[in-house]
């Protein structure tokens, strides 16, 4: 295992930064996860394309057209070329001494790492969530460093053997702790919009262009946690959990065990043969 820092490529023990870097003191970073199956990353574009938007949005000055480049260099090294693997990327504001607002001149830190992971065929996990307020910011489009709201809301799903908390705001779903959630009513799916209060998923977009190439009917929609006992199916996405079908929410069961509702099966299908 290899770590790519600032240009360099180095075993993880010599991978050094500095404890005033604005990721460590502020969580002022921001990162991406990406996928490399069959020989490709999957969607690498949009996710380049995001990792560029957040840093534009949050002013870290840094232009992510050449990382491809790096990024190839750190899979030859870390002997991961054309082999499934999942690469982190972070990029925080850099190192200055602490002060809220941001520094001038300050120069960006760039880490990345990729390791082994293959990912199932069809995700097989039929998903217990657990519900709970989403207390995050309102910048949640944001995909930022700082993730101790994210990490809180995992935990107690954990503490709960579930697999994801979903998470609702004023009384309406939003997303889960690092995933997009849908539900299937009548054979439509809804899903919140992509606004400020979650991320708008690369595997999100994905599962509009499969609705669209299904013909299955896909809105934008809020649902709402009074509506949970009306809905037919519940499916998380995100890039290594891909299409995950939720079994039951709270005490609500969905389905038996191994039961998989079928727009939630057609998805997972059709998402199985894209080719990137
Ligand atoms: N999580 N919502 C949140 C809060 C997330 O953290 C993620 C991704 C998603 C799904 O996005 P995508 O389909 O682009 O992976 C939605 C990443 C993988 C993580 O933090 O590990």
């Amino acid at each position: 295992d290899k770590v790519y820092l600032n240009g360099n490529i180095v075993p993880p023990e010599d991978a050094k930064i500095s404890v005033f870097d604005r990721g460590f003191i502020f969580g002022d970073g921001i990162y991406e996860v990406m996928v490399q199956i069959d020989g490709k990353f999957f969607y690498e574009k949009a996710h380049l394309n995001r990792l560029q938007e957040g840093l534009n949005k949050i002013n870290i000055a840094f232009d992510t057209s050449n990382l491809l480049i790096e990024i190839e260099k750190l899979l030859s090294v870390s002997e991961l070329t054309g082999k499934d693997c999942l690469l982190y990327i972070q990029i925080t504001r850099g190192v200055a001494p602490r002060q809220h607002s941001y520094p001038s001149d300050i120069v960006p830190t760039i880490m990345m790492y990729a390791v082994p992971k293959v990912l199932p065929q069809i995700n097989s996990v039929n998903a217990k969530v657990i519900t709970r307020e989403d207390f995050r910011w309102s910048r949640c489009d944001i995909k930022m460093t700082s993730l101790l709201g994210n990490v809180m809301l995992n935990e107690e799903a954990m503490q709960h053997q579930c697999f994801e908390t979903i998470l609702h705001r004023d009384g309406f779903f939003t997303e889960a702790s690092h995933c997009n959630v849908f539900f299937v009513k009548d054979g439509v799916v809804l899903t919140h919009p992509a606004n400020e209060l979650i991320l708008d998923g690369i595997t999100r977009q994905v599962v509009f262009e499969l609705c669209k190439s299904l013909d299955i009917e896909i809105r934008e929609t809020p649902v709402s946690i009074n509506d949970i006992s009306e809905i037919d199916e519940a499916f998380l996405t995100g890039t290594s959990t891909q299409i995950a079908s939720i079994q039951q929410i709270d005490d609500h069961i969905l389905y038996k065990e191994n039961k998989i509702g079928p727009v939630t099966q057609k998805l997972q299908e059709a998402f199985l043969k894209i080719k990137t």
